[in-house]
């Protein structure tokens, strides 16, 4: 008899236990999810708030207080937060006036005032996002990963930025910038984003692992001090032409010089 109650009890116990345990965690979750999430929410949508502010008075004159474009800048809509990092970061943004092309200067904004801006921005419209280091810092590739870093360079981007990455001027009074000393985020960013007359690279083109391959070649390229004499890294044709002018000149030289010694010795 004991044992048959006993049973009975504990399998009535059962499902109590159970609406009991899905209580407290419905409980729980009530208490703790909504909170995290709207904090979360609070804390991007602030961020978005404090960038909007800046941009309505660092660049709206240019791109409209809310992005939307004017005749003096695009719209900004859907060129990501990784758009805004490139452009402000390296100076191009604010653009002081408008002109053939907006230069690299000295930036004067916090990075928290440009991740601020480049939230507004992301919020307009899906784009690139900035990227966390493992994407772009090359880390240790091996020379293999390296040289193939040097072809895809080759390939995709000596035609404008010169094949040592030292630049090169294009039509309109435009011009490819050198490369030396650029960071790898810019890098990056520039090769997803495109900026003026540069193509862009999405990740469709150039996966992540080939364009941190890209930037562990410039970082080695750049690294690497050049042996004595260099002709400004020119191309070879240039190079070639200047080698045939200095090396057959001199021969020249020298040619008449012996001539003219062997006239006096006569
Ligand atoms: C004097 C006008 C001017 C001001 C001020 C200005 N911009 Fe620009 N911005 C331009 C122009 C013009 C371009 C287009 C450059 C080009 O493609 O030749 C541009 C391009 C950009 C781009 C690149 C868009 C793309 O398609 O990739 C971003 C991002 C940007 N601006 C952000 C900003 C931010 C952020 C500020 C404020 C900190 C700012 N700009 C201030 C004129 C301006
Ligand atoms: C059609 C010509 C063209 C090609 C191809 C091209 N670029 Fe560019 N690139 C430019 C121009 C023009 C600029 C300057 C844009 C500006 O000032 O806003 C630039 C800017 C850059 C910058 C910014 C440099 C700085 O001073 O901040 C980087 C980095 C860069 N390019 C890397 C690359 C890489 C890597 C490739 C190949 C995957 C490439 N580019 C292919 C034309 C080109």
């Amino acid at each position: 008899m004991r044992f048959l109650s006993s049973r009975r009890r504990s399998r009535a116990a059962k499902p109590l236990l159970l609406a009991f345990a899905l209580f407290v965690t419905g409980a729980l979750y009530a208490g703790f999810a909504p909170a995290t999430q709207v904090s979360a929410d609070a804390g991007t949508s602030a961020l978005v708030a404090e960038g909007k502010a800046l941009f309505q008075v660092s660049c709206s004159s240019c791109h409209g207080l809310n992005g939307e474009g004017t005749t003096q800048g695009p719209s900004l809509v859907g060129v990501g937060a990784a758009a805004v990092d490139f452009q402000v970061a390296t100076g191009r943004m604010p653009m002081a006036h408008p002109g053939a092309q907006a230069p690299r200067k000295q930036n004067t904004f916090t990075e928290h005032e440009i991740a601020a801006m480049a939230a507004f921005v992301a919020a307009l419209g899906p784009g690139p996002a900035i990227p966390e280091p493992p994407v772009y810092a090359p880390g240790n590739l091996d020379e293999r990963a390296i040289a193939r870093g040097g072809e895809l360079f080759r390939t995709n981007c000596s035609a404008c930025h010169n094949f040592e990455g030292g630049g090169g001027a294009l039509p309109n009074g435009k011009y490819a910038p050198s490369l030396r000393g650029v960071e790898p985020i810019h890098i990056y960013e520039a090769m997803r984003t495109g900026p003026q007359q540069m193509p862009v690279f999405s990740a469709g083109a150039i996966p992540d692992a080939e364009a941190a391959a890209i930037i562990a070649y410039l970082e080695e390229l750049h690294a690497q001090p050049s042996p004595g004499f260099t002709l400004g890294g020119l191309g070879p044709v240039s190079e070639g032409f200047f080698g045939w002018i200095i090396g057959v000149g001199g021969l020249c030289l020298i040619a008449t010089w012996i001539a003219s010694r062997g006239a006096r010795a006569r």
